[in-house]
């Protein structure tokens, strides 16, 4: 038996009903905020993820060549996509851009609970501005999605990668050697970014601040510690925040992002019930759109994980009502067939979801259909009540019947 590739999955229809279900809860209040969705190809020209995305999306890239032997990768993720799309089509547009979107990305990593190989991400990105309020933006963004799903469990830590890079500077570290310290940090690997940096002649004392400071954690306070600009600029971000009504989150200097891109405030939710991948959502401000050819404008955006988030919810208990459909329609002899297609289209274009028995089953078999069909109501065709122009409506929950006249049949299923 063929299975489907290690690291995916099918998602069968209750599962990709609740999905969508979830899927469309984000995309309202994506709307809401003034975000406009977007769409690009699943695959990309290979150098777009090669220019920056860092060594630990490159390990995992799914690349490939393709009969016209270009070298393309099905996307890892959806940012360098979008500012490629911004570059291209969008660079003339008034700013700020506020795009979102939802689709598959693919990875090759080590598969396990809550990671996989092709996983879904729900993002967003403003293009074009650099402001606090921009930042601002998309956390309060990135919570509200967060807080329509009904998650309880979770925290957000706001910290500054421009903080990291520059004590890196300073201490010595070579700038093509910034991404693989990096992302030893993003980590918290200490003991591999250790020799590394002792190779690259960093002293212990240098080393041990560099540690220090990603392990520089707390309330707001923890801004005294944060030198100079960024200091004053993630004061400046938990004020507006905290005017937008978030106020409970975390400053952790050791939020480093496993992407190479980010230049200031960077992000990330995690939902502690999911253990080792608890991480929900991801971003920051970076720049990428000079890489591909454009001008450099600064955005901010980030992406939850769609999947970690769904089964984080799943953890917490939050269970999720199937709906079904609204009426199935049982002939309950051959000579009532026609009629009975008839009165499923007519409901059908009174905009009632409902099915028919298309199988001849006997009335019990077609009822038990209908329940695992979810229907709240059964139809019941039958020549005798045909010719009173009416059928029998069965209530499945109660099993209380009546007999409607087939002209009110929609109103009646409508309630
Ligand atoms: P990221 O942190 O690499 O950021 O991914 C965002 C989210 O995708 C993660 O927080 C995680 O929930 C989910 N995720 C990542 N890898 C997997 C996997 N293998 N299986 C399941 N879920 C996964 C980005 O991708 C950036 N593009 C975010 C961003 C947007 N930054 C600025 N704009």
């Amino acid at each position: 038996m063929i299975q489907c590739p290690r690291g995916t999955r099918d998602f069968l229809p209750d599962e990709m009903e609740r999905r969508r279900y979830y899927e469309g809860k984000l995309r309202s209040v994506a709307l809401r905020f003034g975000f406009r969705e977007t769409e690009t190809p699943i695959f990309e020209d290979a150098e777009l993820f090669i220019l920056r995305s860092g060594p630990n999306v490159l390990n995992e890239l799914y690349a490939f060549k393709d009969k016209g032997d270009r070298d393309l990768a099905l996307r890892p993720e959806m940012t360098a996509p979008a500012i490629r799309m911004f570059v291209n089509s969008m660079s003339n547009e008034p700013k700020p851009i506020k795009i979102f979107y939802f689709g598959q990305c693919f990875r090759y990593e080590r598969p396990q609970s809550g990671r996989y190989r092709e996983f879904f991400q729900f993002g967003a990105e403003l293009i074009g501005s650099a402001t606090p309020e921009t930042d601002a933006e998309a956390i309060a963004l990135a919570v509200a999605m967060i807080e329509s799903l009904g998650l309880r469990d979770y925290k957000i830590r706001i910290g500054h990668i421009g903080v990291l890079r520059q004590k890196l500077a300073d201490a010595g570290v070579p700038k093509e050697k910034t991404a693989e310290v990096l992302q030893k940090l993003d980590k918290k690997l200490y003991d591999e970014a250790r020799p590394m940096m002792e190779d690259m002649n960093i002293g212990t004392h240098d080393v041990e601040e560099i540690f220090e400071l990603t392990e520089t954690v707390g309330g707001i306070e923890v801004i005294d510690k944060v030198p100079g600009e960024p200091g004053e600029y993630l004061r400046s971000l938990i004020g507006i925040l905290s005017a937008m009504g978030v106020e409970d989150v975390e400053i952790d200097l050791g939020v480093v992002r496993g992407l190479d891109y980010y230049t200031g405030m960077v992000f990330e939710a995690e939902a502690p019930v999911l253990g080792a991948e608890k991480q929900i959502c991801g971003g920051g401000s970076y720049t990428l759109s000079e890489l591909f050819g454009g001008e450099r404008v600064f955005s901010t955006g980030f992406a939850i994980g769609f999947d970690r988030i769904l089964l984080a919810m799943e953890k917490e208990g939050i269970s999720y009502e199937q709906k079904g459909i609204d009426a199935y329609v049982v002939p309950v002899s051959d000579d009532v067939r026609i009629k009975a297609a008839e009165i499923t289209a007519m409901l059908r274009r009174a905009g009632i979801s409902c099915d028919m028995d298309i199988m001849g089953r006997k009335m019990a078999k077609a009822l038990k259909y209908a329940s695992s069909a979810r229907a709240r109501f059964a139809i019941i065709v039958g020549k005798n009540e045909l010719e009173q122009d009416s059928v029998t409506l069965r209530n499945m929950a109660s099993g209380d019947q009546e007999i409607v006249q087939i002209t009110e049949l929609a109103g009646s299923v409508q309630g």
